[in-house]
């Protein structure tokens, strides 16, 4: 197997630098700019810089395609590709079937997608290792990406191509909705005068221990809190704060304490009438059907 990668961008540079750490050539690079392509051959020996995706696909018997989704299957239409040759894209929500063009020719397909985040060359390279490795392909695509990911010790995860937009809506909803919790944390402290910065570093260690405590005690162990301990009255305290003082916050403490009401049910410290009373206050006025008390429903 030699590999080449079209996009040099942070998961291309990462995915590459690591495969060649662990053993795989990886020949050849091309990107939109020359730059990005020699940034990534930087960090390998033996890495050609070409001037194409085709020159990289004439090279190479494994061809990533990771540039934006929205440009793989421009890229792979115009690439002509050698049966048994393996095209490979990285996107979460695409399936394989936008490589298709390459399927023409023979070559074979996969999607090995890092559930990760990359926010920069040099995190992209940390990261990597350990990392859960979505795939999905054809049979030869996949034995490809498994053995790759493997090498990458990751957590491999077999996908249908039916299942990747829910799977990508996960992936966001976890990784990038809590970069958006914690902005919505930080721009209540500055409302009481302390800077986003100085906010963001305070709140760093409660967010680790509340990772610590998910990998540790799972869910719903490690629930805490006033919904998880049935403080009615902190809730009320709260909604009215947020009443008076940022109704923008109001929508995002309602949908997220229903939800983490379920799992103060699932944690069994709390009633059903608890349970139903702060239920009642995070809906706001309105009915829940009558035959099933822990129902849980969002006012619209
Ligand atoms: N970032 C993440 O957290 C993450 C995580 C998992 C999967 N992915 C997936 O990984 C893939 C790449 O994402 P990324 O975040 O690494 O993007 P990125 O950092 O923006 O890199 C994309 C690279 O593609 C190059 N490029 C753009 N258009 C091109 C074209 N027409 N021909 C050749 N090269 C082109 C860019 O070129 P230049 O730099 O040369 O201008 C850039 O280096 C996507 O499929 C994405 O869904 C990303």
């Amino acid at each position: 197997m030699t590999i080449g990668f079209i996009g040099a961008g942070m998961t291309g540079t990462a995915l590459a630098t690591r495969l060649w750490q662990r053993g795989y050539p990886v020949v050849a690079v091309s990107s939109r700019s020359l730059s990005s392509a020699k940034r990534l051959a930087s960090f390998i020996s033996g890495c050609t810089v070409c001037d194409g995706p085709q020159q990289v696909a004439d090279i190479a018997s494994v061809v990533f395609i990771t540039t934006p989704d929205d440009v793989i299957t421009d890229i792979a239409a115009g690439i002509r590709w050698r049966p048994g040759q393996v095209a490979v894209h990285c996107s979460g929500v695409h399936s394989t079937d936008i490589l298709e063009p390459a399927g023409r020719y023979g070559a074979h397909a996969c999607c090995l997608h890092p559930l990760q985040t990359f926010a920069g060359i040099e995190e992209a390279i940390d990261n990597i290792p350990g990392s859960t490795f979505a795939i999905e392909g054809d049979e030869a695509g996949l034995a490809a990406a498994r053995e790759m990911a493997q090498a990458l010790d990751g957590n491999v995860i077999l996908l249908k191509a039916g299942d990747k937009v829910k799977y990508h809506i996960a992936a966001v909803t976890l990784s990038n909705y809590l970069v958006a919790l914690m902005k919505t944390s930080a721009d209540l402290w500055q409302s009481f005068g302390i800077p986003q910065d100085e906010a963001v570093t305070a709140l760093l260690p409660l967010l680790k221990g509340t990772v610590r405590n998910i990998e540790r005690v799972g869910i719903p162990g490690c629930l805490t809190g006033p919904i998880a301990r049935g403080d009615v009255e902190t809730v009320r305290k709260h909604m009215a704060a947020l009443e008076e003082g940022h109704p923008e916050n109001l929508d995002i403490y309602r949908v997220m304490g229903l939800k983490t009401l379920e799992i103060a049910r699932a944690k069994g410290r709390i009633s059903i009438e608890t349970a139903q009373e702060t239920r009642d206050l995070l809906n706001g006025p309105g009915e829940a059907p009558a035959h099933d008390p822990d129902y849980l429903f969002i006012r619209r």
